[in-house]
């Protein structure tokens, strides 16, 4: 079987495409014929070995995954081959066949389509923690979304706007600003003009309930001061690429405010049964339309080059899937 590779991390060229031996299911593990494969900002990072943990090698990058079982590991009784199933894992995905922890793997509702399936795993799994694991959010409740139109922004748009939260989006062009609109924020705000808090208070004057931050960056301290008295501000990643921000310790204390970290990775070590209880009401979400991942492009194992640079493409709208 194909799979695209490397025996070092460090330079996104050294991957090729290559025929690799037919990998065994373990015990308590899945092998998949892989359908589709979403793409997403960390995976070029862990390419490069610049990600916070760097994976065994070889490595085949993408863990966004939807497929067909083919064969189950001893000690599988959940699933049966021939289900199509969905897991989200930290690699494996870009390759015509992939094996996968059965208690990482959910079923697909028949009708929803793989490659939509696999847009709706790490970012909404990402989203949905953030929103209401971590961060509570009501309906009737209103959340700033910082990088509204990226993958776990544009997720957490969605689902807040899906559970009757009032969303605000931040984003750069107007191609953008117009996606988050549609995907169901009731203002989108461009971050770059310098009053983008005056066009914030003028719609929320006592602030904002949520924030939810995949950004950081200079946006991170007026965020935060954006908030309304006991609200609480959802630190989910740092897109802006500015490095680690801070926060003055005495704006918690006059908002009576939390930061409060989101790490979907930890609670897929932590907490596998909450991953799959997440992945199976997106999907279904997915499934009866509430919710419809925007997808960017869709490419072949053959051109998973271009693949991973369109994710890296500032102007690039929805998530990248690659296709075997
Ligand atoms: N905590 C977790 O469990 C978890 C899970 C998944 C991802 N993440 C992290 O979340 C972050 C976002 O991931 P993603 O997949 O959503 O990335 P993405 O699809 O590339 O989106 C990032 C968005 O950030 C915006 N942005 C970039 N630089 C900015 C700046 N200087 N100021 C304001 N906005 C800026 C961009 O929109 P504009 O063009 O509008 O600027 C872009 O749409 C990453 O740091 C990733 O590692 C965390």
């Amino acid at each position: 079987m194909r799979a695209y590779c490397c025996e070092t991390l460090g330079r996104i060229a050294d991957f090729t495409l290559r025929e690799v031996p037919e990998p065994c299911p373990g015990p308590d593990e899945l092998r998949v014929a892989v359908e589709a494969t979403a793409l997403g900002f960390v995976d070029p990072l862990v390419m490069r070995g610049l990600y916070q943990v760097k994976p065994p090698v070889p490595f085949v990058p993408g863990g966004e995954i939807v497929g067909i079982i083919e064969e189950v590991g001893e000690g599988v009784s959940s699933f049966v081959p021939g289900q199509r199933i969905a897991c989200w894992q930290f690699g494996g995905g870009l390759a015509e066949t992939a094996v996968v922890a059965a208690d990482r793997a959910v079923p697909v509702p028949d009708g929803l389509k793989p490659i939509k399936a696999s847009a709706l795993l790490l970012d909404y799994l990402t989203a949905y923690y953030g929103l209401f694991d971590r961060g509570a959010l009501r309906p009737g409740q209103s959340v700033l979304v910082t990088g509204a139109s990226g993958g776990v922004g544009s997720a957490a748009v969605q689902l807040a706007s899906a559970s009757a939260a009032e969303v605000v989006g931040l984003a750069s062009s107007d191609e953008k600003r117009a996606m988050v609109a549609a995907l169901g924020a009731s203002l989108v705000i461009d971050y770059r003009d310098e009053n983008w808090r005056e066009a914030l208070k003028a719609a929320f004057p006592a602030g904002v309930d949520r924030v939810f931050d995949p950004v950081g960056g200079a946006l991170f301290e007026p965020s935060f001061r954006s908030l309304a008295k006991r609200g609480r501000h959802l630190v989910v990643g740092f897109a802006s690429g500015d490095g680690i921000p801070s926060l003055p310790a005495n704006l918690p204390l006059l908002k009576s405010g939390e930061l409060v970290g989101v790490d979907a990775r930890y609670l897929s070590e932590s907490d596998p049964a909450r991953v799959r209880e997440i992945l199976a009401i997106v999907l279904a979400m997915g499934q009866s339309g509430r919710i419809d991942p925007p997808i960017a492009d869709v490419f072949a194992l053959e051109d998973v080059r271009e693949a991973i640079s369109c994710v890296s493409a500032s102007d690039r709208l929805g998530k990248v899937v690659v296709t075997p």
